[in-house]
């Protein structure tokens, strides 16, 4: 994509999806700076470009760093938080302190440094457990967790910043991403990056309730060009646009899917439904179209298809380190 910017600055640019954008905005020319505290993102995410950007290893809440890390940037696209919903839960205060105070100093920055534009990630967990499909952007937001109020939050001081100070701020409501990349590590991550963990270890997966329960998964390629669209776009200034494919698809038809992909053979393990969980989640598509342009290019049979062979490579090539550490 062709870039109307020079340089950039990725706050949790070595996190899963952050990263995929450093490598894009670099792809395209761009001068890139990241910063992130990699309290969850992880380095080995940009080691391949290590080299290509200027990294700052730090806080959003450190403002001398950050102020450094925002020196001379056009666009910043903040990414860094405390990304799970049940560590919200358990710590309100101090993901708060992270995603709330955090926003608000990433903003701050931006508005002092003469950054042009801000593109900021929220997620449809904005929306809460309204039953009412597809979730259109127009809908009220009923925010049911921490995590949900404060991206909620988020997305208002970018509305703010762009009504009082003319900071250009877009906010994009993320659904279930899914691609290389994705942490398996915690038993509340992304279903698939659990369930293809558990297809290349030929481990057994748990689905929660019945599996007819259904999510609007879209490829982390995806998620970047509509960063990268909101960026560059004429249209975006203090909007919230979700971005999903419009398609849901079961759990229970998930695990078979990657079970065809991987020869898998093991039949998963019912439990019960796990408190709250929602049956059907499903991005409104349309406002993202009209104002940016954006439609999905990855159909889920292709994402997933990518997806699966990240997660074989990367086995292969952990058993092949530790064969190399034992002898
Ligand atoms: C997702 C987001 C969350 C956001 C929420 C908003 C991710 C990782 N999480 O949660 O940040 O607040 O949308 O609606 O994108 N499941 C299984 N077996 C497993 C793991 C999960 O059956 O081993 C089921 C869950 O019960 C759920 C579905 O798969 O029904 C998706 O789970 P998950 O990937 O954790 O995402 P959400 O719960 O949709």
């Amino acid at each position: 994509m062709k870039l109307n910017f020079n340089r950039a600055l990725v706050t949790g640019g070595a996190g899963f999806i952050g990263s995929h954008l450093v490598d894009a905005l670099v792809a395209a020319g761009c001068r890139v700076a990241v910063i992130d505290s990699l309290a969850t993102g992880a380095i080995s995410n940009l080691e391949h470009i290590r080299g290509q950007i200027a990294f700052h290893q730090g806080d959003i809440r450190d403002r001398k760093i950050l102020e450094k890390a925002a020196e001379n940037c056009e666009v910043l696209f903040h990414l860094a938080a405390v990304v799970s919903v049940p560590e919200t839960v358990a710590n309100p205060v101090e993901s708060a302190c992270v995603n709330d105070l955090g926003t608000l100093y990433v903003l701050e920055t931006a508005r002092r440094r003469n950054v042009k534009r801000v593109v900021f990630s929220s997620s449809c967990a904005v929306y809460g457990d309204d039953p009412a499909l597809p979730k259109q952007e127009s809908m009220l937001p009923q925010p049911c967790s921490p995590y949900a109020v404060q991206k909620l939050t988020g997305e208002h001081y970018a509305q703010v910043y762009h009504e009082l100070y003319g900071l250009e701020t877009t906010s994009l409501r993320y659904f279930n991403v899914y691609g290389p990349r994705q942490d398996p590590s915690s038993p509340y991550s992304g279903v698939i990056s659990l369930f293809m963990t558990h297809a290349v270890s030929d481990a057994v997966p748990v689905i929660f309730g019945d599996g007819h329960q259904s999510r609007d998964f879209v490829y982390v390629q995806d998620v970047v060009r509509a960063n990268l669209l909101a960026a560059v776009a004429d249209q975006a200034d203090g909007q919230v646009f979700n971005v999903g494919t419009g398609r849901s698809v079961p759990i229970k038809r998930l695990w078979e899917m990657i079970r065809m992909l991987s020869g898998a053979t093991r039949q998963p393990r019912y439990e019960p439904a796990r408190a709250g969980d929602i049956v059907k989640s499903v991005a409104g598509t349309a406002l993202i179209k009209k104002h940016l342009g954006f439609a999905p290019d990855y159909t889920f049979e292709r994402g997933l298809g990518l997806t699966f062979e990240w997660y074989r490579e990367s086995r292969r090539a952990e058993g092949a380190r530790r064969k190399t550490d034992a002898s």
